[in-house]
């Protein structure tokens, strides 16, 4: 493994630096034109395939498997899950305009009076308890199959997360900085993978580009083992050596924030197959 790390270890992690007063709106298109360059081929709206983007067979593959898709008995779950009233009679639905539909796309956001990022869990959780209900546990799989299903009613809406006012601009910036800081015994940052090496293979894994990365959680992995957002930044980061934290911290919502942005402008589709 090592050997196959060179590469990675020698490259010049900010090659795309990001100036001291950069807007989220800059930071966007400087990372879309540096992904342009590295991988010409690929067209922005296939950013959301991720590494498939880069392998028509495994693309094609993909297309074969989602067309019966192995966890369509856990997506049945997921629903039965949104649409069973809680004790006071009211569903899932009563918390959110327009029942659900169209809206996970708005996820994170930042709440300037609570002062921090909301992301679309904690907006499950606060109607369960708003309802007297008990809430899920982030990043298991309750808490996975529910959103599976209730972000599959905003499929083909766009990522469309704002960073407006200084609050929600300070929370962007701790999650980008998360995500380029170095850590752990390899020393990489999320970026070394993801934005620098984007297209090279790690093992037998080719790496995917952080745009579009965002716009499809939860994800059954190897058939129906589903993962949420923040878990797969656990898996990485344990990959990277390096000390993970708890889903729903402050720091991993505030990557998400910074990693959903990067991905506005695409579509929604949820949940997807990964191996
Ligand atoms: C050592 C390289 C490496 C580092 C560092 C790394 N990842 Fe990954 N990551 C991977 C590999 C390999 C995959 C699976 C192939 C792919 O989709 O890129 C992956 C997948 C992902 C995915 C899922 C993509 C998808 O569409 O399924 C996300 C999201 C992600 N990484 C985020 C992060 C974040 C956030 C960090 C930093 C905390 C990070 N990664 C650090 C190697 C890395």
């Amino acid at each position: 493994m090592t050997r196959k790390l060179t590469f990675i270890m020698t490259g010049l992690l900010l090659g795309i630096s990001f100036g001291a007063h950069a807007s989220p709106a800059k930071d966007r298109s400087a990372l879309i034109k540096h992904y342009k360059q590295i991988l010409p081929d690929i067209k922005f709206e296939n950013y959301i395939y991720g590494a498939l983007a880069m392998n028509p067979d495994a693309k094609r593959q993909y297309d074969d498997i989602m067309s019966f898709p192995p966890y369509s008995m856990d997506m049945d779950k997921g629903q039965k899950m949104w649409e069973t009233p809680f004790k006071n009679g009211k569903q899932f639905s009563s918390c959110f305009p327009d029942g659900g539909k169209n809206i996970a796309g708005n996820y994170p956001y930042f709440d300037n009076a609570a002062k921090r990022v909301v992301t679309f869990e904690n907006a499950v959780n606060a109607c369960l308890k708003k309802n007297g209900e008990e809430e899920l546990k982030y990043g298991e799989s309750e808490m996975g199959l529910l959103t599976a299903y209730a972000r599959s009613l905003s499929d083909g809406m766009k990522v469309n997360v704002k960073v407006k006012g200084s609050g929600a601009l300070a929370a962007y910036e701790k999650g980008k900085k998360y995500y380029y800081t170095r850590n752990g015994q390899l020393n990489f940052a999320c970026a070394s993978c993801h934005v620098e090496n984007a297209g090279k293979f790690i093992r037998s894994d080719q790496l995917s580009m952080m745009i579009g990365q965002a716009s499809h959680w939860p994800e059954f992995r190897g058939g129906t083992d589903i993962v949420t957002l923040q878990k797969r930044f656990i898996q990485c980061e344990k990959n990277m050596r390096a000390t993970t934290l708890k889903p729903n911290s402050e720091e991993y919502n505030d990557l998400e924030y910074f990693l959903t942005y990067m991905s506005n402008g695409l579509p929604m589709q949820t949940p997807v197959f990964r191996k």
